[in-house]
């Protein structure tokens, strides 16, 4: 083999060095991905000083544990949940609720509680009070009973308890199975929307892109049955500023709901309400599962590593 190369023969070594074992499939997306940069960094004629810099902000971004935030952010995220769309749409798949963005800030192993909960308990939380209720369905409009639905959101200073440690654990996260009818309900305060943390390897990417790093307020979910596929998604509670401009990508318009306000707490006393409130009504309609992974309900990173 020669040693002195043009960059077209430099990329064929690198692509088809090859000792034997190792993954067709790893190898086929490492020969695309880094001859896709080649051509960039030509194309671009990306000058050492500016590769190095990249490196190295890679490098921090790591460290950070913010690289689940640049997905989002560059729209990887929703490019994944509309290439599933499109797949279930080829495959004559029945529609669900649509899927939305995970985000980062999963943490399985929630408190579960049969039927209702109030999430906001000893959470000590500025805000209004909202209760978000309905069912779960199949595809036909069956209630799905016994049904687990995740649910987590941000505390009133848009942080998320695990990865904020001034919130206890599990702070505004629960796990609830749905009753007999497929129904479940929570109390809480709606959370705000929320931004990137500043003076991150996130913020100064968006800084240089010129971009915001705000998320409308939201709530996200994650609902699942045997024998249905489990729905990673959220609801954005309208009227936010940011709401059709998520630096996420990640609002649906079958996912905003509205806020009823004033509702009489008749009926709510076992939530502790005993003042008027604001009430989401939302069901949530599962597809049904083709095989039983596809009904666990984890989280994409568990999904992915098994
Ligand atoms: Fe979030």
């Amino acid at each position: 083999m020669k040693n002195e190369m043009n960059q077209a023969e430099l990329l064929a070594r690198v692509n088809t060095s090859h000792q034997g074992g190792g993954s067709e499939r790893v190898r086929a997306i490492s020969a695309r991905i880094v001859g896709d940069l080649f051509k960039a960094i030509d194309d671009l004629d990306i000058q050492p000083d500016e590769f190095w810099a990249g490196v190295d902000w890679i490098s921090r971004l790591g460290a950070s544990g913010q690289a689940g935030l640049i997905t989002a952010g560059l729209g990887f995220d929703r490019l994944l949940d509309i290439r599933q769309d499109e797949a279930d749409e080829r495959a004559g798949l029945a529609k669900g609720t649509p899927r939305a963005i995970e985000g980062p800030l999963y943490v399985a192993g929630a408190p579960s509680f049969k039927g209702e909960v109030v999430l906001d308990e000893g959470a000590d939380l500025k805000g209004d009070v909202f209760v978000m209720e309905g069912q779960v369905l199949d595809t036909h409009g069956k209630p799905v009973p016994h049904a687990l639905v995740d649910v987590w959101h941000a505390n009133d200073h848009g942080r998320y308890s695990h990865f904020d440690p001034a919130q206890p654990a599990y702070n505004l996260r629960r796990r609830i199975e749905t009753d007999a009818q497929g129904r479940y309900r929570f109390r809480s305060c709606l959370p705000p929307g929320y931004a990137i943390p500043p003076n991150s390897p996130t913020s100064e990417l968006f800084t240089a892109l010129g971009r915001h790093g705000n998320r409308p307020a939201h709530v996200h979910f994650l609902v699942a049955a045997p024998g249905l596929r489990a729905l990673t998604t959220q609801v954005n509670i309208s009227g936010d500023p940011f709401i059709h401009d998520d630096f996420a990508f990640a609002t649906r318009d079958d996912l905003i709901v509205e806020v009823q306000k004033g509702v009489s707490p008749a009926g709510y006393e076992s939530l502790g309400l005993t003042q008027p409130f604001g009430l989401v009504r939302f069901n949530f309609t599962l597809q049904p599962a083709r095989d039983e992974d596809e009904s666990a309900p984890k989280s994409r990173m568990a999904r992915a590593l098994g």
